[in-house]
């Protein structure tokens, strides 16, 4: 039958080896948020992960069964299953090994991440509560901004309810490398795809902080101010998509690219695979900061190691003290709010 052939993955377009068939993978992944702007392309892309069994697709939106529909009949193995509302979110959630949360509401013009905080911190409060009770031993990705908040809030609730693995909460910045990548191949004439640039701090403003002098291959900007033109473009870049999109809605398209890329290293640690590895808003010991985002392994256990960021150059030190206060204060407002409802 076709499920037992060996499937040339989007993984391997990628650079995985392909050892794998179909039918060795059972792993469930569930996107709640999945009928939203995000949710469906980057649900749409997962159905083509051959590393996947079954997507459940979870949303609070009426139509979200007709999501799961319509995907299903896409000629890929990946069995997918539709879940409307609260009643329905421990179904999606039972024996999923990843979740992928891109719930919540997105910017319009004149509004900062933190703006989303009170919307969206009773959402992922909700979601991570019955992660806790359904899945808990699932890794979780989190794209609802703002990130710098919602995996400190996803955190403290995983350790009250006494399931906190610091390498199962990962928030999801895989969108500043993509576009680093995306704007240094520009200036550079290069295929955008060979470049790699560590993006490290947080995702919001000044917390993003993409290190140009680590570029590979190297950033063929030399002029300081120009530098400083492209850093400012890396960390505007959300807000020149929100302006762009002119009050509806922020980065969808590139998102559901970055989701579905940072979910498929999961799935290759999950499988085994070594030295996987993307950047992401984790907990560790590299700065004051409790959550860092910092290039990161993956394995069978989500966060394998953090490999951190080396040596960085003086602007990347004065922009990395001038995000700190920024940083802290968005986490302790995450932990803050979760602290509340004790
Ligand atoms: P959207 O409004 O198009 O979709 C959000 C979806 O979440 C909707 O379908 C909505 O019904 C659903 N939802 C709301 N409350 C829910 C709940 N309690 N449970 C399940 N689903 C719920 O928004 P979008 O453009 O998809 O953006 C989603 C989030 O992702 C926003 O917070 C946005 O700021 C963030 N985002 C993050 C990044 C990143 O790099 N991490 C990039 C882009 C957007
Ligand atoms: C992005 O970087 O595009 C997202 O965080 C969405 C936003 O609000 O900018």
């Amino acid at each position: 039958s076709r499920a037992l052939k060996p499937v040339v993955s989007v993984a391997a377009q990628n650079g995985a080896k392909t050892f794998s068939t179909t039918s060795e993978m059972q792993i469930k992944v569930a996107v709640l948020g999945a009928g939203g702007g995000i949710g469906q392309p980057l649900s749409l892309l997962l159905k083509h992960n051959p590393l996947i069994s079954h997507l459940a697709l979870y949303d609070i939106a009426p139509f979200t069964p007709g999501v799961a529909a319509d995907l299903s009949h896409i000629d890929t193995p990946v069995k997918v299953t539709g879940h409307k509302g609260p009643e329905q979110l421990g179904d999606a959630l039972q024996g999923s090994q990843v979740v992928v949360i891109p719930a919540g509401m997105p910017r319009k013009p004149g509004m900062t991440r933190d703006d989303l905080f009170n919307t969206n911190a009773s959402i992922v409060r909700d979601l991570s509560l019955c992660i806790a009770s359904h899945a808990p031993e699932a890794i979780v990705a989190i794209i609802t901004n703002p990130v710098n908040s919602m995996v400190p809030i996803t955190s403290e609730i995983m350790k009250k309810a006494g399931v906190y693995n610091p390498c199962k909460v990962l928030g999801v910045t895989t969108l500043d490398i993509v576009r680093s990548s995306t704007f240094v191949g520009e200036i550079n004439g290069d295929d955008p795809r060979c470049v790699k640039v560590p993006v490290i701090g947080g995702h919001s403003g000044i917390t993003i902080i993409p290190l140009l002098s680590q570029s590979q291959p190297p950033c063929k900007l030399k002029d300081p101010e120009k530098i400083d033109t492209l850093t400012k473009r890396i960390q505007e870049a959300g807000t020149e998509v929100v302006k762009a999109k002119a009050g509806f809605g922020s980065a969808t398209l590139s998102m559901g690219y970055s989701g579905a890329r940072f979910t498929n290293a999961i799935l290759r640690g999950l499988k085994g695979e070594q030295n996987v590895s993307e950047c992401a808003f984790v907990k560790c010991n590299l700065s004051e900061a409790e959550y860092f985002a910092t290039p990161i392994t993956f394995g069978k256990n989500g966060m394998e190691k953090v490999l951190g960021y080396g040596k960085i150059n003086d602007y990347e030190q004065k922009i990395l003290c001038a995000a700190m206060p920024e940083l802290l204060k968005n986490i302790k407002k995450g932990v803050d709010f979760v602290k509340k409802y004790d």
